[in-house]
């Protein structure tokens, strides 16, 4: 008898408890190795499926969707970007989008204050030198690194990362400053004494550390471009814990030679999932992340539930509670 439960493909090895949950509701394909599917298993798996749940590196564009057979109704993505997901054209053919929003926001916002924390502090030379067994015991004049407290931070994207981020910063006796489309409310400024700029390139060049917190959009796309970079403060940091492609990283990688600006940060870079590699070493003044801001135990598993709920609640006949409307990206 053919199986009344939904046809589940997933992309990518989950957390074992969270493939434990989908087969306990679904008819699930997992993946049996940690490997991004290749392009003809993704047009394979969206051709089969009810729902597909993809993840940041496999790319869901209107070529693919194009191919998706008849019965895929649900993209249910683990994780909160969708830059990845070709949503409008997921609507034009019935199917919906859900994302994993507010999981990551706290544990992205802690990896923001530790790369600001160690590019400022030099906390990669400090380990490099503990790493040599060359350290023989304090010094006046060594690793001097630059204070955070009192210090501008000008946060790019004010959502919900933003704000945690401006929380911590607060607490360190950071400035804050923002700039993000819209404005936000008395109620959320004024607990963070955060400052907002109507204007990007007004804040860009007042301030001595630049986070990046919004999503990667057409419009988001290079917007820290080099000459936006280059009207940052010599002495300035940048930290970026979103998505890469919002930076001009060839021109970020030129102003770092050049000492142009004083250190960056990243979490994310902008060609981590084309296989064109990173083309940034770490070095005195880079620290480099591999996209671990959301890597904890606790995200992973709770991205997992969201991604339960959402398809669940699909399978009841609602609305997933995380569905990605177009006009949202
Ligand atoms: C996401 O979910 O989009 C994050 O980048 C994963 O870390």
């Amino acid at each position: 008898m053919p199986s009344t439960r939904l046809k589940v493909i997933v992309t990518r090895r989950l957390p074992e408890p969270v493939e434990k949950r989908l087969s306990e509701f679904f008819d699930v394909s997992l993946r049996d190795t940690d490997e991004p599917m290749t392009r003809a298993e993704l047009v394979e798996a969206v051709k089969n499926c009810d729902v597909l749940v993809p993840t940041l590196t496999d790319r869901i564009n209107s070529g693919l969707i194009g191919q998706a057979g008849e019965r895929l109704k649900l993209i249910a993505n683990y994780g909160a970007g969708v830059d990845h997901i070709d949503v409008h054209t997921a609507r034009q053919r019935g199917i919906l989008v859900s994302n994993t929003p507010g999981i990551l926001t706290e544990d992205t916002a802690d990896m923001t204050m530790a790369l600001i924390l160690s590019v400022t502090r030099r906390m990669s030379d400090g380990i490099a030198h503990m790493k040599s067994g060359e350290w023989q015991g304090w010094s006046p004049t060594a690793l001097l690194g630059s204070r955070i407290s009192g210090k501008r931070l000008g946060i790019v994207g004010m959502g919900r990362i933003g704000q945690a981020v401006a929380k911590r910063a607060n607490a360190f006796g950071m400035q804050v400053h923002y700039h993000s489309r819209q404005r936000q409310r008395p109620a959320i400024e004024e607990p963070l004494e955060a400052t907002y700029w109507e204007d990007l390139d007004e804040m860009v060049k007042r301030m001595d550390v630049i986070s990046i917190h919004c999503s990667h959009t057409a419009e988001t796309y290079h917007l820290m471009n080099a000459k936006r970079l280059k009207s940052m403060k010599s002495d300035a940091v940048i930290v970026n814990t979103a998505r890469g492609e919002i930076i001009d990283e060839n021109a970020l990688k030129r102003m770092l030679n050049d000492k142009e600006i004083a250190g960056a940060g990243l979490d994310v870079f902008e060609h981590e999932n084309d296989g064109e590699g990173i083309d940034l070493t770490p070095q005195s003044n880079v620290v480099l992340l591999p996209h671990m801001a959301s890597a904890t135990v606790e995200a992973r598993q709770e991205m997992g539930d969201r991604v339960v709920l959402n398809i669940k609640t699909f399978d009841d006949g609602h609305r997933p509670p995380d569905q990605v409307i177009p006009a949202m990206v």
